[in-house]
């Protein structure tokens, strides 16, 4: 089928890289608010190793190393794993390629981290409850995990929806969603459109969790929520909150 490669990805730890890492960095360049995601993480990082899950191209791990920190940067991508060894200071940062589901963390980890709705990249609630358990189990005392991700706002079952998303400066973006209520799962088609007709399509299929399911993963696993903000500059969160940046702590 010669578009197979454009149809809805499962959650394959590679697929997402394979079709975005040699763009990635240029098409969501400034979209993030990385300095206050980094100043937030260096103030819970405790004393111990911190882990990135899902690190893509170090956009937060490399300049958390540069502060000092040891990195440890976990990533289902080799095409993603190599941009971030190769940009300054990359070298410094501890890569593992593999899937970060059932991942065995360095000693001690003080702090562990999935930034930009990764932890929808989990399959189904199974892999996300053990994604948690798994993380808290290998957690040191009164270590954190954060999770940085959108609060669910879903079109009706089986209507599709397209959306503008804000993209780097010069380039359009467009999503198409496809939301099935039971799975809880949003198969969208991410479009960029540039200047001289050049259009990128890839897939993305995000199991979503409310944060309240979150929550009670982190209880499952013995976590207690310690912040919740809707933003890393610490806004509260609230109604009007379309994503969120929560800490849990582990007793
Ligand atoms: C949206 S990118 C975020 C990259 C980086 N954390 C950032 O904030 O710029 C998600 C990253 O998670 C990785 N990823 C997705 N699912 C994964 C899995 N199950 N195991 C390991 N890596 C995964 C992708 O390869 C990609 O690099």
């Amino acid at each position: 089928m010669p578009f197979d490669h454009l149809l809805p990805g499962d959650h394959d730890a590679a697929s997402y890289g394979i079709r975005i890492a040699d763009d990635y960095d240029a098409i969501y360049d400034g979209l993030f608010d990385t300095e206050g995601a980094v100043a937030r993480l260096a103030e819970l990082a405790g004393d111990g190793p911190i882990t990135e899950l899902g690190v893509g191209t170090g956009r937060v791990a490399i300049p958390l190393s540069e502060r000092g920190f040891e990195v440890h940067g976990i990533d289902g991508s080799a095409g993603m794993l190599e941009l971030l060894a190769a940009k300054p200071g990359g070298d410094r940062i501890h890569l593992k390629c593999c899937d970060f589901a059932d991942v065995r963390l360095a000693e001690d980890c003080s702090l562990v981290f999935l930034l930009v709705n990764t932890i929808y990249a989990l399959a189904n609630q199974e892999a996300q409850i053990h994604c948690f358990s798994n993380i808290a189990s290998q957690l040191a005392p009164g270590g954190r995990f954060v999770v940085e991700a959108w609060v669910p706002d879903p079109p009706r079952a089986g209507e599709q929806r397209v959306r503008p998303r804000r993209l780097a400066a010069g380039l359009t973006g467009l999503v198409i969603e496809e939301h099935d209520p039971v799975a809880q799962t949003l198969a969208t088609t991410q479009v960029v459109l540039a200047d001289g007709a050049k259009v990128k399509t890839f897939p993305v299929v995000h199991r979503y969790a409310w944060p309240s399911e979150l929550d009670l993963m982190a209880r499952l696993a013995g976590l207690s929520l310690e912040h919740r903000w809707s933003d890393w500059q610490r806004r509260p969160f609230d109604t009007r909150s379309s994503d969120h940046v929560s800490v849990w702590r582990k007793e």
